[in-house]
């Protein structure tokens, strides 16, 4: 398997899931619409990214927490503060047997771990691998 898409997609076909939400868009065609679910809501507060909502997770969470999801990819701000806090928030609309699936866990550089980002075009992780400790 060998990149995010190929297990999101695994999982999704694996347990026939139907509804699937992914935190932090940026460009729709890398992984949200390969995503074979039938269901999908992107959040993303860059109005670049055209996500279904225009917004931070927080706002979403916090104005639309009766949509339940089978599969939650958690892609946004890469602090491990607010990975904790998106985690929290995705385990109330997550279906019963759902799945959450975090990125940036495991980190290549040390570069690209440093909080706040030192550069804002360069790759970076943050410290989202704290949350998966
Ligand atoms: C790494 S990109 C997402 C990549 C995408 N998930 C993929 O797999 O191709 C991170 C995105 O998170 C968005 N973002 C930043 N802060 C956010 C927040 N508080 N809530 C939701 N998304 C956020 C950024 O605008 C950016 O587009």
């Amino acid at each position: 398997m060998k990149t995010r898409t190929d297990l999101l997609n695994h999982i999704a076909e694996k347990y026939n899931l139907q509804n699937y939400l992914e935190i932090g868009l940026q460009v729709a065609a890398l992984n949200f619409d390969k995503i074979k679910c039938p269901y999908k809501i992107s959040v993303d507060p860059n109005p670049n990214a055209k996500a279904d909502f225009v917004c931070t997770s927080d706002e979403y969470f916090e104005d639309f927490p009766k949509t339940k999801f089978d599969l939650i990819f958690i892609d946004g701000l890469h602090t491990a503060e607010q990975v904790k806090k998106d985690f929290e928030n995705a385990l109330k609309i997550l279906s019963p047997n759902g799945f959450i699936v975090l990125h940036d866990t495991n980190p290549e550089t040390y570069e690209r771990t440093i909080v706040p980002r030192p550069n804002p075009s360069g790759p970076w992780n943050g410290d989202v691998y704290k949350t998966a400790c």
